[in-house]
């Protein structure tokens, strides 16, 4: 190794500025191995794509070239940030949801792959949901990002989406996304406590809610509890509290035979789906597993005579 590609110390995350992308990349997949981070290659590639632009393939076709100073300081920075336990797409700013990129950053939750089974069930069954003078109508109760309302979106022709949300820290964030869709049109940012403002309007309300127990939270990984809201995260005592207040105001929000979609947490789905056949408005209540076979969405239908 001559002493272009010399390695930093370990707990070093500063990288000299006159690195080829061979040895940055050695030299972050080092950095990164040795605080135990999984997966230290991939994410290499991911910070050097980031601060250089190169797409993956561009950055492996030119491993002996060398990145400018500045995006060499800029790859120790983000490096850093990283060694402090940011998740990764926090520090990237971005995060992938079916397929598409959207902007994240500490004011919203990142978005999770098993959230993306909401966007499918919602697919199958949204041409049986009622339309209101011929347009489907979508809540995403809880938005966050606006990952799942603007997937949503762009995913169902000419649906129209209330993308609601208490916070409105998350909702600057969504207002960004927004801007980067084209149907962001399509979609309506509102402040709002669960879907307060709204009546009788919805052919379907989906809805991934906070769901961790408030004892459970000390217990989450440092990368969550310490970096993602924990408003987002916190579901109350028993985890349920938000989504129970969903269930009991979501057949207000919905016309006769729309259908509600809840994403809830591991061994959760029983209780939630006997919410909703505890009581005469829904029907068809179902669970629904994940790829894993974890029971992670909860659907009801209202029935023609609730509320
Ligand atoms: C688990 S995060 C989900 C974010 C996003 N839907 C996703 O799947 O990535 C829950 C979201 O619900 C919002 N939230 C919590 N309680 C709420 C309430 N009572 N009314 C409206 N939104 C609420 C939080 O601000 C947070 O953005």
């Amino acid at each position: 190794m001559n002493s272009s590609t010399r390695l930093p110390p370990l707990h070093c995350s500063k990288l000299p500025l006159c690195l080829s992308i061979q040895a940055a990349l050695c030299c972050l997949s080092d950095a990164l191995s040795a605080a135990a981070i999984d997966s230290p290659q991939q994410e290499a590639s991911l910070l050097l794509q980031h601060v250089t632009g190169l797409t993956r393939e561009a950055l492996l076709s030119s491993l002996s070239t060398r990145p400018t100073a500045d995006s060499l300081a800029h790859a120790s920075r983000l490096l850093e940030r990283r060694l402090r336990g940011e998740p990764l797409q926090y520090v990237l700013a971005e995060a992938w949801f079916y397929g598409r990129r959207f902007a994240v950053d500490a004011r919203v939750l990142i978005p999770r792959p098993e959230t993306e089974l909401l966007v499918e069930v919602a697919r199958t069954l949204s041409e049986g949901m009622p339309r209101l003078e011929g347009t489907l109508r979508l809540a995403d109760i809880g938005t966050g990002s606006g990952a799942l309302a603007l997937t949503l979106a762009e995913e169902i022709p000419g649906c129209r989406v209330a993308a609601c949300d208490a916070s409105q820290p998350a909702l600057d964030v969504a207002r960004a996304n927004c801007g980067s869709f084209p149907a962001g049109k399509r979609v309506q940012l509102v402040r709002c406590n669960l879907g307060a403002p709204f009546a009788r309007v919805f052919g379907g309300v989906l809805a991934n809610l906070p769901y961790v127990r408030s004892a459970d939270i000390p217990l989450l990984s440092g990368e969550v509890r310490d970096h993602e809201p924990v408003f987002a995260l916190d579901g109350g005592c028993d985890g349920l509290s938000t989504i129970r207040r969903l269930v009991a105001d979501a057949p207000r929000l919905l016309l006769p035979e729309g259908w509600l979609l809840l994403e809830v947490g591991f061994g959760q789905a029983d209780e939630v789906a006997g919410l909703l056949s505890s009581s005469h408005c829904w029907k068809d209540v179902q669970a629904i597993p994940d790829l894993a076979g974890i029971p992670r969405i909860v659907r009801g239908r209202r029935c023609e005579t609730a509320g």
